[in-house]
C-alpha cells in the first residue's frame, strides 16, 4: 500500500492564546510553554462537511485520480453535527464517489487504524485499488469554554490521503485498552417513555497528566514495536510525525528515543490538537512543502480517549 495524495482544509477563524485570555483565566505564556500551541483554527459559519469534502478533492488532485476511481472510503470522526448517517456517506456523495464507505472512531489514533485497515483491504479485496481516508474533527465542539485546562488544546480541520497498491507499508502495531475515567464525554439520548434510569450528558472531561503519561507510555511502546519487530533501528527512521497534542509529549518521547530534534516536524503551534486529523494535517504539510523526500522511512504515531494508540512504519516513495 502506498500513498499517493495528500489533502486537507482548515476553517478560517484563527483562534490566538491572547483572544483566549480574554474571557479566560489563562495566558499565552502558560499555554505555549505547557503545550507548544500558539493558534489553532476554529469552525465558526464553516460545516465539517465542507472542510471535509474540500481535503478530499485536493488529496484526489494530489493524487492525480478522480472520486469516482476510489474503490473504498474510510472517514476517522469522533463527533459532527450527524448521529446518521456516517459522515462518510454525506461526504461520498458531495465529492461524487460511488464506493462503499463507513466511519470508525479510534479518537486521535483514528489515522493509523484506518491505515491499518486500509493495507487489510488491498490483501484481502483484489477489486480493490484505490481508497481514500478523511479524518475529519470538530473537537472544540466537545469542550467547556470556560473550562480552561481542556478547550485551549484544541483546534478543528480535515485532511484526506490517497492510497493505491504498493509496497510502502511496513507494518503497524495497534493498542486499545478499556480506560474510560481519564478522557471521556457522556451525551445524552432522546428519553423514551421507558427509561427509569438516571442519564445525564456534558463536555469533555480530561485528567490532564494521567493522559499525558498514558500518551507517552503508549506511544513510546507502539513505536518500539512497529520499529524493532520490523528489523529496523531508530536512526534508520528518518522522520518521526507524532500526534500533535503537546509538544512536551512529543519531546519526551524523542528524548527517550535519543533522536534528533529535526527528525520530528510539528505543526501544533499553529493547529493546536485536532483529534485523528492531527497526522494526515502535518502529513499534508510535509508533502506539499517537500520535506519529504522520496525513499524516506516515516514512523506514524498517534493515541487518544479509549485508551487507542497505533504506529505504523512505511516508506514514502510520493515524488
Ligand atoms: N491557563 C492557565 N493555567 C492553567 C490552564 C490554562 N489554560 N490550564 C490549567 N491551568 C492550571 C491548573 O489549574 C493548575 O493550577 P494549580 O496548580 O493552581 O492547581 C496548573 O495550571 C497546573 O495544571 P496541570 O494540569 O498540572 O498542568 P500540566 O503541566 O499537566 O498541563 C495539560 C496540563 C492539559 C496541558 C497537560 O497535562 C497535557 O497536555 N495532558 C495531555 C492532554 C492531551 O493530550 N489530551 C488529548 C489526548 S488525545
Amino acid at each position: 500500500m502506498n500513498i499517493i495524495g495528500t489533502g486537507r482544509a482548515h476553517p478560517s477563524l484563527t483562534v490566538t492564546n491572547e483572544m483566549l485570555s480574554r474571557f479566560l483565566d489563562t495566558s499565552d505564556e502558560w499555554i505555549t510553554t505547557r503545550t507548544g500551541i500558539k493558534q489553532r483554527q476554529l469552525i465558526s459559519h464553516e460545516k465539517l462537511e465542507d472542510l471535509a469534502a474540500e481535503a478530499c478533492n485536493n488529496a484526489l488532485e494530489d493524487a492525480g485520480i478522480s472520486a469516482k476511481d476510489i474503490d473504498f472510503f474510510i472517514c476517522s470522526n469522533v463527533v459532527n453535527e450527524y448521529i446518521t448517517p456516517s459522515l462518510s456517506c454525506i461526504v461520498q456523495g458531495m465529492i461524487g464517489a460511488t464506493c462503499a464507505c463507513f466511519d470508525l472512531n479510534s479518537a486521535c489514533a483514528g489515522f493509523i487504524y484506518a491505515l491499518d485497515i486500509a493495507n487489510s483491504f488491498f490483501k484481502t479485496k483484489k477489486e480493490v485499488n484505490h481508497i481514500l481516508i478523511l479524518c475529519a474533527e470538530e473537537p472544540t465542539r466537545m469542550c467547556d469554554w470556560q473550562e480552561r485546562s481542556t478547550c485551549v488544546l484544541f483546534g478543528d480541520g480535515a485532511a484526506a490521503v490517497v492510497l493505491s497498491r504498493g509496497d510502502d507499508f511496513i507494518g503497524s502495531s495497534l493498542s486499545s485498552f478499556s480506560c474510560v475515567e481519564p478522557l471521556y464525554q457522556i451525551r445524552e439520548l432522546e428519553k423514551t417513555p421507558f427509561i427509569t434510569k438516571e442519564e445525564f450528558g456534558g463536555p469533555l472531561v480530561m485528567k490532564g497528566q494521567e493522559v499525558f503519561k498514558l500518551a507517552v507510555k503508549s506511544s513510546l511502546s507502539d513505536i518500539r514495536k512497529v520499529v524493532e519487530d520490523n528489523g529496523y533501528t531508530y536512526d534508520e527512521v528518518d522522520y518521526y510525525l507524532l500526534h500533535q497534542a503537546n509538544i512536551r509529549i512529543i519531546d519526551t518521547i524523542r528524548r527517550s528515543l535519543d533522536q534528533d530534534e529535526v527528525k520530528f516536524p510539528h505543526n501544533i503551534r499553529h493547529y493546536g490538537n485536532t483529534s485523528s486529523a492531527s497526522l494526515p494535517i502535518l502529513l499534508d504539510e510535509l508533502n506539499r512543502n517537500q520535506t519529504l523526500n522520496s525513499g524516506d522511512t516515516i514512523v506514524l504515531s498517534a493515541f487518544g480517549a479509549g485508551f487507542t494508540s497505533g504506529a505504523c512504519l512505511l516508506n514514502w516513495s510520493k515524488q
